[in-house]
């Protein structure tokens, strides 16, 4: 019988990575032919390198992890990371396996619509035009459906609406911005969408004689919004003030609101990476949304309820499951096969989910034993890897960089350089038994 993937993630993160492996092809995230393809190091031809970009020399390996313990509405998830920070893994696993325990992941997308902007810089007059483009309106969202977005439109998508916006130029006039509404379904939408706003130009000036500027989608994408919701029952309930604290420093003030979004980001970003998303697009819509209101704050919430804490994300995260990387990058595939998610909505809703449970992670440590403890821990193997030291003196000068840490609070890169030459040089006291870092393998 095949296992249950709770199973195999008790104590994933003390196996040997053969193992983990092994143990994922046992729930059947996995196939021998990824286990092989991962095992010889993942993609090499660079011929499918030489299609995506320009004067390509190589590739650039990133560590390539999985978030365990997620229970996502109700479904597990075995969540593909593609990351080079230390402890964003481990972080996010261990709040996930919190949720699970005491209490509940749920998402949704609210609206389905991606949208597009079609410049008028100079308009004679924007009431003419509005009306104009207002009275074309049914007409353009045909012709554009029939001779641009019909492979949209068969699959239940396809534009929608088209809306006039008045935008102030800043010296007294105004500019009119045509936005293009439009249901993607499960691609992101970004080519589909430039090539609807171009096709639309030549009607667009016909209609109005006005001139058109540029043609772009935006990333700003507030008619489709992805939230997350975490729930946790009977917390401690000075803990449960501590993160609700922290989160309205995060609200308030942008300086804080832009490592708190950071720290959301740690989540997000990995799994767009891993799954061959447009990061910098959902980067650039998280940022923009984050100042809806005039002022940069925080994307995500967290509040007291009912004796226990809820945090909330609400954001746009517009990615893709067909078309682009996603569909072509040997590694996005294994990813998305793995992550197992029926749609582009839901692969959005299990980032969102990831995203806020690790900022739920960083608000606990920070407001328990801070970054240096939770953070900087794990960071010894960097920075001893930093100092030069080899693969079997690691654990050593993690260990007395450990000592050092909990004696002065801190630790730098000079430390593991004297350590590693106090080490080399015969006169450090520890035994490589006892020097086995612990700090990395607390989560599962
Ligand atoms: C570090 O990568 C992320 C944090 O700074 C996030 C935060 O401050 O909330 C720990």
């Amino acid at each position: 019988m095949k296992k249950q993937l709770q199973d195999v993630f008790k104590g994933f993160s003390k196996l040997s990575r053969e193992e983990r492996l092994k143990a994922l092809r046992e729930v059947g995230a996995l196939q021998d032919s990824d286990i092989d393809y991962l095992s010889k190091g993942g993609l090499r031809d660079t011929s499918l390198g030489e299609k995506f970009i320009e004067n390509v020399i190589g590739y650039f390996q990133m560590p390539l992890g999985v978030a365990t313990n997620f229970r996502i509405d109700g479904k597990d998830f075995v969540i593909p990371m593609a990351v080079e920070e230390t402890s964003i893994v481990a972080a996010v696993c261990k709040s996930a396996k919190w949720i699970r325990e005491s209490g509940s992941i749920t998402t949704e997308v609210v609206g389905s619509d991606i949208i597009g902007q079609i410049q008028i810089a100079k308009v004679k007059s924007f009431a003419d035009f509005e009306k104009q483009i207002l009275s074309q309106k049914n007409y353009m969202i045909e012709i554009a459906n029939r001779e641009v977005a019909f492979g949209l439109v068969r699959r239940g998508g396809g534009v929608r609406d088209i809306q006039v916006r008045r935008v102030p130029r800043g010296d007294g006039t105004d500019m009119a911005v045509v936005h293009v509404l439009m249901d993607p379904c499960d691609a992101m939408g970004a080519n589909i969408m430039n090539q609807v706003c171009e096709y639309l130009k030549e009607p667009i000036e016909q209609f109005t004689g006005e001139k058109v500027t540029m043609c772009i989608l935006s990333n700003l994408v507030d008619t489709k919004v992805t939230r997350a919701v975490v729930h946790i029952k009977d917390i401690d309930p000075v803990l449960a003030e501590k993160i609700e604290e922290a989160s309205l420093f995060a609200q308030q003030d942008p300086y804080r609101a832009a490592t708190n979004n950071k720290g959301v980001l740690n989540g997000i970003d990995p799994v767009l990476v891993a799954t061959g998303n447009d990061w910098r697009a959902v980067e650039a819509g998280i940022h923009a949304y984050a100042c809806r209101d005039g002022q940069y704050r925080s994307i995500t919430r967290w509040y007291r309820d009912n004796g226990g804490l809820t945090g909330v994300f609400e954001a746009p995260l517009v990615v893709g499951t067909v078309g682009g990387v996603t569909a072509l990058h040997p590694t996005a595939m294994l990813c998305m096969k793995m992550l197992g998610t029926s749609s582009a909505n839901e692969l959005s809703r299990v980032i969102a989910a990831v995203g806020l449970v690790q900022n739920l992670g960083a608000l606990k440590a920070l407001t328990t034993v801070g970054i240096i403890e939770g953070h900087m821990k794990l960071h010894t193997k960097n920075l001893a890897l930093g100092a030069g030291a080899e693969e079997r003196e690691i654990p050593m000068v993690q260990k007395k960089l450990e000592e050092i840490l909990a004696i002065r609070k801190r630790i730098s890169l000079s430390n593991a350089i004297d350590v590693l030459k106090e080490l080399r040089a015969g006169q450090m006291s520890v035994t490589s038994s006892t020097a086995t870092s612990s700090s990395t393998h607390q989560h599962s």
